[in-house]
């Protein structure tokens, strides 16, 4: 197959993601002309670009063979990593047989069954924030809502008391928000330093409270952590602290981004609005086309084990490939009429949560996240517009919204 005419930086440069979006135009060339094509753009290191569903779905579910030891983030300077001050040892970062042990530490928390005693908890907290808009105004939905919400969330569940709850958010930001000088740390000369300074003090803050949940064990996940077994042993330091990172990691800025980009796909779909407001029983489908459709983690890379053939092309033990989710979300081998957005669409078999090995442990959390400030929100909004332009996130990972000016008016609550 022909190369075509892309350099790939649009695919992996943060800062394209932020000035124009995701790419969907190239990588629907790709998908019908290159789908597992390698690119080496100015300034970064070589990589396979995976934009088919049933491509990643293979790779996905061979751990063996596509290792995420090196991370799952593809960066620009691979050789950043293993400098942090403190190690953390996350489970999106380990392969079989370490990975299904580690994993197995918390995956029973996350189940549908033991997270239904979370419901009322979770409308509760969404209702508060929906309430605290009032009944018209202006906002920044992301900063409001989107971002608000799963923290929360996020910080009951770990354990961390809400008066902690802006500490860490900023904690959070400054961490993954490497790429943005608005969340850089006064007085630090580099992203690198600031992401060191930032990393540190959320590594003594979660010391505090892992030595407390030794001593007086509670219900919540660092509890869970703290006291966790592998292999009959007490989880070590490095593990047990890349538990409470991956939380932040996986579930805050993920989640944020199913929220932002759902209430963004509802502004620029008016009429699917009033199809979910005439039809409240479409939020469950409603969802899965906002992950679809939004598609909030747009890369996981991979590290090549072994040489290996696939779809006709040769890749070599060390190559790095990225499977870019957002374009397998909107494969037309797959979606019938894959760019527009649908709440009622049915069946959806969407990758926004990846697949096999290492598939989205806070799969469920996200959806009854989302679903219940969805689920507050629609019913209630007589008017939503935007504000001013929205402003995107410069990552190639989880490439959201930064900010979302709205106006609005609601219906008062139940
Ligand atoms: C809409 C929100 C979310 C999206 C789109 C999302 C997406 C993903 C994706 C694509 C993966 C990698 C799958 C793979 O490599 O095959 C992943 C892994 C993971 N996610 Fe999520 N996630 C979300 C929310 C959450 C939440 C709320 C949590 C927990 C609080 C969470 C915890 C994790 C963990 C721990 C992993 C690693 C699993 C493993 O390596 O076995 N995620 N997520």
């Amino acid at each position: 197959m022909a190369a075509p005419a892309l350099d790939g930086s649009t695919l992996i440069d943060p800062a394209s993601y932020a000035r124009i979006g995701y790419p969907h135009t190239d990588w629907s060339t790709l998908r019908r002309s290159a789908p597992i094509e390698r690119f080496q753009p100015e300034g970064w290191p070589p990589f396979w670009a995976i934009t088919r569903h049933a491509d990643i779905v293979s790779i996905s579910k061979r751990p063996d063979a596509f290792l995420n030891v090196d991370g799952i983030n593809f960066d620009r300077n691979p050789e950043a990593r293993g400098q942090a001050p403190v190690q953390m040892r996350t489970i999106i970062e380990m392969d079989p047989p370490d990975h299904r042990k580690y994993r197995a530490v918390a995956s029973k928390f996350f189940t549908p069954r033991s997270l239904g005693a979370w419901d009322p908890i979770v409308e509760e907290m969404a209702r508060k924030l929906v309430d605290g808009l009032g009944r018209e105004g202006e906002c920044d939905f992301v900063t409001e809502i989107a971002s608000m919400h799963p923290l929360k969330i996020i910080c009951r569940i770990l354990g961390a008391p809400e008066e902690d709850e802006a500490f860490v958010l900023r904690l959070t930001n400054e961490i993954f928000g490497r790429e943005d000088e608005e969340f850089r740390r006064p007085g630090t000369a580099t992203p690198e330093e600031s992401v060191m300074q930032a990393a540190m003090e959320f590594y003594q803050y979660f010391q505090k409270i892992l030595a407390d949940r030794r001593e007086r064990p509670r219900e919540d996940l660092v509890s869970l952590f703290a006291n966790a077994r592998v292999d009959g042993e007490p989880m070590n330091e490095i593990a047990t602290m890349g538990y409470c990172l991956v939380m932040f990691i996986a579930g805050h800025e993920t989640t944020r981004g199913a929220i932002s980009g759902g209430m963004k796909a509802l502004l620029d779909h008016p009429a699917e609005l009033a199809k979910w407001q005439a039809d409240p029983s479409l939020g469950k489908t409603a969802i899965e086309e906002i992950l679809r459709y939004v598609t909030p983690v747009n890369t996981m890379a991979r590290t090549v084990a072994r040489d290996v053939t696939i779809g006709g092309r040769q890749l070599s033990e060390g190559d790095r490939l990225v499977m870019f989710y957002a374009s397998a979300n909107r494969d037309e081998a797959v979606f019938d009429d894959p760019d527009a957005f649908r709440v009622d669409r049915n069946p959806n078999p969407h990758l926004a949560f990846g697949i096999g090995e290492h598939f989205c442990l806070g799969a469920h959390l996200a959806r009854k996240t989302s679903g219940a400030i969805f689920g507050e929100l629609v019913p209630r909004l007589e008017l939503v517009e935007a504000a001013a332009p929205a402003e995107r996130v410069p990552s190639n990972l989880v490439p959201g919204l930064k900010h979302l000016p709205i106006r609005y008016r609601l219906r008062p609550g139940r």
